[in-house]
């Protein structure tokens, strides 16, 4: 099996030079140690400048980087976007499409998170992408049918093997920036509906494939998340941003895998 543990930090629209310094520094002190990997998602405007401080503090082997968005095209007359193609020219990894931020906010729907899955394929960086139910899905116990809509719209278009190198995140909208009672049982058995699914289309790919769960992940929910065999990591949003709180959260981790 080739899951790795991994922890996404997402910031959203927060930080400053100051919080990266901040943060790496601290964080560089104990990384080395860890034995999982850690991706940051920081606003697109500081990727380059928090890649350059992870660099300085020598923890580019164990810190990635990933955008929280690109636009849908590589070049041209986008005024206010960033491509995929740029994100590969500096040297960034991953690159999130789909969150439920972009979905409720800014309209993001199948046929653009179809396209900018095609064009981060097309540069090499992997996509993080987000699936997940509203609340009135979720009452209306639609959870897996929508989530599998959601991975149809890849498989449709692209063939099951465009999930090599793809990283899915279940982030049920409903638990994203809320103060969400979790049940890991309950999700847990939404990752194993995923994994299951991929299953009947390609067995390697369904075994290989990280499946994160996010929305109110915290100091709280996050061991009895990862203790679920098919819960592969977390996409934490505002628990991440208290740099104490987040190496907290990383040594609560690192010590359970540990022993
Ligand atoms: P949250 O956000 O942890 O603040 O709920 C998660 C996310 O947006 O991915």
């Amino acid at each position: 099996m080739m899951r790795n543990l991994l922890i996404i930090s997402n910031w959203k629209l927060n930080g400053s030079k100051y919080l990266i310094k901040n943060f790496v520094s601290n964080i560089s002190l104990i990384v080395k140690n860890y034995n999982f990997s850690i991706v940051i998602a920081p606003p697109l405007l500081y990727l380059d400048y928090m890649q350059y401080i992870i660099q300085l503090y020598n923890c580019d082997n164990y810190i990635s980087l990933s955008a929280q968005n690109i636009d849908t095209n590589n070049y041209g007359s986008f005024t206010g976007e960033i491509s995929a193609k740029m994100l590969k020219d500096i040297g960034i990894k991953y690159a999130i499409i789909g969150h439920a931020d972009r979905k409720v906010f800014h309209n993001e729907n199948s046929s653009t998170i179809l396209k900018k899955f095609a064009i981060l394929k097309s540069e090499g960086i992997t996509p993080i992408l987000c699936i997940g139910e509203t609340k009135t899905e979720y009452q209306a116990n639609q959870t897996i049918v929508i989530c599998i809509k959601q991975i149809d719209n890849i498989i449709n278009n692209f063939g099951i093997l465009a999930f090599k190198n793809t990283i899915i995140a279940y982030e049920p909208i409903w638990a994203i920036n809320k103060k969400t009672v979790i049940n890991p049982i309950y999700i847990q058995d939404v990752h194993k509906a995923i994994r299951n699914y991929l299953m009947k289309y390609n067995d390697e790919i369904s075994k290989n494939i990280n499946i994160q769960y996010g929305g109110s992940v915290s100091n709280e929910n996050i061991l009895n998340l990862l203790k679920q065999p098919d819960i592969d990591g977390v996409l934490v949003g505002r628990a991440s941003l208290n740099i104490s709180n987040f190496i907290k959260m990383l040594n609560v981790v690192n010590n359970f895998y540990s022993c």
